[in-house]
């Protein structure tokens, strides 16, 4: 039997790859994308391929996504929710509009999705996959936005798993640590410019600070996971047959998850300090 799978932000990064990977593997993929080019590009990797225009943080375009999906199928195996954008900057200057737009794309957007789409999840195994982040745990200065939507994702959908009616439905959170994926660089781009025109004051108390978090939100493109190791574990996770509620990927995941279990007044010296450290070196 043919199974269904809808990916959310399958343009680059760990969407396109796990694309990629799913079909090879026989699964029948849509492949949310936002540009004509995305979907031609998408389409020519594999048959299996049907991308469709889906902008989370649209009604209107989630509600024509859900009924281009219907068209082929009634049942959807798995939801993927893997778009995502990543802002961050002092919490002292951050714009509200800046915490709106992050919590648009990776929290209501994944919410939205669901909703929609969980009509066509009431078969015997049907799965929703959170791409979350170690992000979650919250232990990184500078990018709460990012930190609190990805905890905030986490949440939601496990209330959802407790309050479902439906047995059947598994919802998994994967968080991964630094993978190389255009994100870095365009989450760098984006609070640039809002923070281009910001008070001399914010510039003052933490240009140091934001000038190093740059240059290393700028580094990880070339360090960390491979979006393909990413699409492995999707994959490993959609074919377990109990998959776990939660998977780390990268040992910086697990630092991270690590760090989290620690007393907060513990947790926060050390991350204060390794930043007042590493801005020395
Ligand atoms: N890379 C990492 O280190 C890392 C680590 C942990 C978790 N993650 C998570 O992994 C997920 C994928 O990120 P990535 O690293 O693969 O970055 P990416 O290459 O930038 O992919 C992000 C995807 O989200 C899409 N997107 C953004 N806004 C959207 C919207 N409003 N509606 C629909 N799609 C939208 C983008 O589409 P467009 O091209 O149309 O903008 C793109 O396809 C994100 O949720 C991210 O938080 C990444």
């Amino acid at each position: 039997m043919e199974k269904y799978i809808l990916i959310t932000g399958a343009s680059s990064g760990l969407g396109k790859a796990a694309a990629k990977k799913l079909a090879q593997e026989g699964y029948k993929i849509f492949a949310g994308v936002r540009r004509q080019e995305d979907k031609e590009q998408l389409e020519s990797l594999n048959p299996n391929i049907s991308a469709i225009f889906l902008d989370v943080t649209d009604d209107e375009s989630v509600e024509k996504a859900f009924e281009t999906v219907l068209q082929k199928t009634n049942e959807i195996f798995a939801l993927i929710n893997n778009a995502g954008i990543a802002l961050g900057g002092p919490v002292e200057y951050l714009p509200v509009e800046m915490l709106q737009k992050q919590f648009d794309v990776n929290v209501f957007g994944a919410i939205r999705v669901a909703q929609r789409f969980l009509p066509l999840m009431n078969g015997k195994d049907n799965r929703i996959l959170n791409i979350s982040s170690m992000a979650s745990y919250g232990v990184f200065p500078f990018v709460s936005p990012y930190c609190a939507s990805k905890r905030a994702l986490d949440m939601f959908f496990n209330s959802l798993l407790v309050e479902c009616k439906n047995p059947n439905l598994k919802i998994i959170s994967v968080k991964p640590g630094v993978v190389s994926t255009p994100i870095w660089n365009k989450s760098v781009d984006a609070c640039e410019k809002t923070f281009e025109n910001v008070s001399q004051d914010c510039r003052n108390k933490y240009e140091k600070e934001l000038l190093f978090l740059a240059q290393n939100a700028r580094n990880n493109t070339q360090k960390g996971l491979k979006a393909e190791d990413i699409a492995n574990l999707i994959s490993k996770i959609l074919s377990s047959k109990n998959p776990k509620l939660s998977y780390n990927a990268g040992k910086d995941s697990v630092f991270a998850r690590f760090l989290s279990y620690l007393p907060q007044r513990v947790c926060n010296f050390l991350v204060k300090n390794g930043l007042k450290y590493r801005l020395k070196k």
